[in-house]
């Protein structure tokens, strides 16, 4: 979910409503805003998008100064106007939004119940509003005491925004395990999910840690935590554009953000790695290379498109490295007991850096003495703050939920540490050293030679846009590219997609085979080539229909193909940089075609805060 909150001089509306289409990649089922106006507190919600609230509110009063507002992702309670946010607390002096899960709330509701309280909607919000509200009649005291006394029974995850009509210029805020920004400005304060809300109106933020509360007013804000001690708030510049998060004459941010990446790998590289004289500089990874040298292991933890990032890393660790590395998905990792040792380095690798389930499977890493490395693309963010070291991804805000730009990235930074490591180790034979610096730096200039190519792929999606399934073939390092690519299919275009190992299709996968089926076989030239040119005849022989993704002038791959899509040369190494683009608007133009709504699919949201 999204949340934005504004206090000070200004209309709060405008800000607000601003701010939350700005979030909505965090989740788009329903929208709401509370204001306050004097005394007077007001909410109007909606199911659907912000522009649907919008239009509900029409020319209704929305005056006010202060107020909050919210963008949901529903886990508690399908989308519905009465499950949209802001809540209202039985006495209707109090009004609340939330991200995050309640996990006590059928116990605390219990409690409720029996004191006679009824809920006009199925969500946790909705409780644990009451239970404040209850706790601060019964102790007769300030909401923001109510507030802390009610979180020390809260077990969960949450960012709260409350406001009321005592005090009409006061948010309280508190967070624990979802993200909280606060904006400073001259006699105002804005606050958000993430910076984006505030861009144009100030760059000093505060980020707000776990088990903190704000009150926030015009002209103060004070930082507690729940002891009530106060804690000075740290003042950080914000060093983002309101550019980087506008579509700047694109159609929509996926295709834009698809067209950044030979500047964003650019970016990513930029005074890292240096081709010429044969170094790579990255202080939050060479301060721990010692470690990652002696680690008996690297597990790599993520989800979605960055568990495929780090599937990727695993082959180029132990290839480089020779260390054993394992990828988990880290929703599976912290609920299964695992077995880390002390010394074992754990590579934390998020776009957001929010993902609920990666967070709290590294924070449980981190107790049991692993090392934690972040590669993390938002800066400032849970993760990225958690950990012990790492490397930035730098592919700047990615707000396609989809996630293209920040996988290439990531796969960049995965890159460099693994040849950083090997260097060091003495893993790797320095003249394979050098290509592989050569090839990264040759990047950015290979992506921009197939996005060139942009319209060969939007033909070809017209050709197959009807088709009900995908299945998506490569091997070794392009395995994990034939998993991300069925992944951006799936979530751009609603078709059934799959991934598979090449040669593994046999065992399964093959059965679906018939003249209907796609098949989207990464075949660029590597070590494993003839291999994957027998798998595409034996899909030929069922007459599947082969879409190749191959390397300029491979014939032979060529002759075996319906269509192809040519990549450039490249070491086999680096060629998931490079294959993915062409998947990845191969989906977007499927998407475009099917009239999906392609920046933000059903269902999902780009930054997970829950698990
Ligand atoms: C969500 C997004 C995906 C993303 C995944 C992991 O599912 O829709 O695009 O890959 O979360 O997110 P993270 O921010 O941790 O990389």
């Amino acid at each position: 979910c999204g949340i934005v909150g504004y206090t000070g001089t200004r209309d709060a509306y405008p800000v607000i409503v601003k701010g939350l289409k700005r979030l909505e990649y965090r989740g788009y089922d329903s929208a709401g805003v509370a204001l306050l106006h004097k005394d007077q507190l007001k909410i109007y919600k909606k199911k659907g998008k912000v522009a649907d609230m919008e239009e509900a509110i029409g020319t209704k009063n929305v005056e006010g100064t202060t107020g909050i507002g919210h963008t949901r992702w529903a886990t508690h309670g399908e989308p519905s106007d009465k499950n949209a946010h802001p809540h209202l607390s039985k006495s209707g002096t109090i009004a609340m939004i939330h991200n995050g899960i309640i996990e006590n709330y059928a116990q605390l509701k219990n409690e409720l119940l029996k004191k006679g309280y009824e809920f006009s909607s199925d969500t946790d919000t909705e409780v644990l509003l009451n239970f404040i509200d209850e706790i601060r009649q019964q102790n007769d005291c300030t909401l923001e005491e109510a507030v802390r006394i009610a979180l020390k029974r809260v077990t969960g995850a949450y960012v709260i925004l409350l406001i009321e009509t005592a005090n009409p210029d006061t948010i309280i805020a508190a967070r624990k395990g979802s993200p909280l920004v606060i904006g400073v400005g001259k006699n105002e304060h804005f606050l958000g999910s993430d910076a984006s809300p505030m861009l144009e109106y100030t760059k000093e933020v505060v980020y707000i840690n776990d088990y903190e509360l704000a009150i926030v007013r015009p002209d103060q804000l004070i930082l507690k935590n729940l002891g009530n001690e106060s804690i000075t708030p740290y003042v950080q510049k914000l060093d983002l554009e309101l550019a980087a998060i506008e579509k700047g004459g694109f159609d929509h941010f996926m295709l834009k953000e698809i067209f950044e990446q030979p500047q964003t790998i650019f970016d990513c590289m930029r005074g890292r790695l240096n081709a010429v004289n044969g170094t790579i500089t990255m202080a939050g990874i060479q301060q721990y290379a010692e470690q990652i040298i002696n680690a008996n292991r690297i597990i790599i933890i993520a989800c979605g498109t960055s568990w495929h990032a780090g599937l990727v890393a695993e082959y180029i660790f132990e290839e480089l490295c020779r260390i054993n590395v394992e990828v988990e998905y880290a929703s599976e990792f912290r609920y299964r007991n695992p077995i880390i040792n002390k010394g074992d380095v754990i590579l934390a690798v998020s776009q957001s850096g929010e993902t609920a389930d990666t967070l709290v499977a590294i924070e449980k890493a981190k107790e049991k003495g692993a090392i934690i490395l972040g590669v993390v693309n938002v800066v400032g963010s849970s993760i990225a703050r958690i950990s012990h070291g790492g490397a930035y991804t730098h592919a700047g805000p990615e707000i396609g939920v989809a996630s293209t730009k920040a996988f290439t990235a990531q796969l960049v930074v995965l890159t460099m540490i693994a040849l950083k490591i090997a260097y060091i180790k003495g893993s790797i034979d320095e003249n394979r050293y050098k290509k592989l610096l050569l090839e990264l730096d040759a990047i950015p200039e290979k992506v921009a030679w197939i996005l060139n190519h942009h319209e060969q792929i939007k033909t070809i999606a017209q050709k197959y846009k009807d088709a009900r399934d995908f299945l998506y073939l490569g091997r070794g390092y392009n395995f994990p590219v034939a998993l991300e690519g069925a992944l951006k299919l799936k979530e751009i275009s609603y078709i059934h997609a799959e991934g598979y190992p090449a040669a593994e299709m046999k065992h399964g996968p093959i059965a679906l085979v018939d003249e209907q089926l796609p098949v989207v076989f990464i075949a660029s030239r590597d070590a494993f080539h003839e291999k994957i040119i027998s798998n595409m005849q034996e899909i030929k022989a069922r007459k599947g229909k082969v879409i190749g993704i191959i390397t300029e002038g491979d014939e032979t791959s060529k002759a075996l193909c319906d269509d192809f899509i040519s990549i450039p040369e490249a070491d086999e190494i680096v060629a998931p940089m490079l294959a993915v683009v062409p998947l990845q608007l191969l989906s977007y133009y499927i998407g475009v075609a099917k009239d999906c709504n392609v920046d933000q699919p059903r269902n999902l949201a780009k930054s997970v805060t829950v698990e």
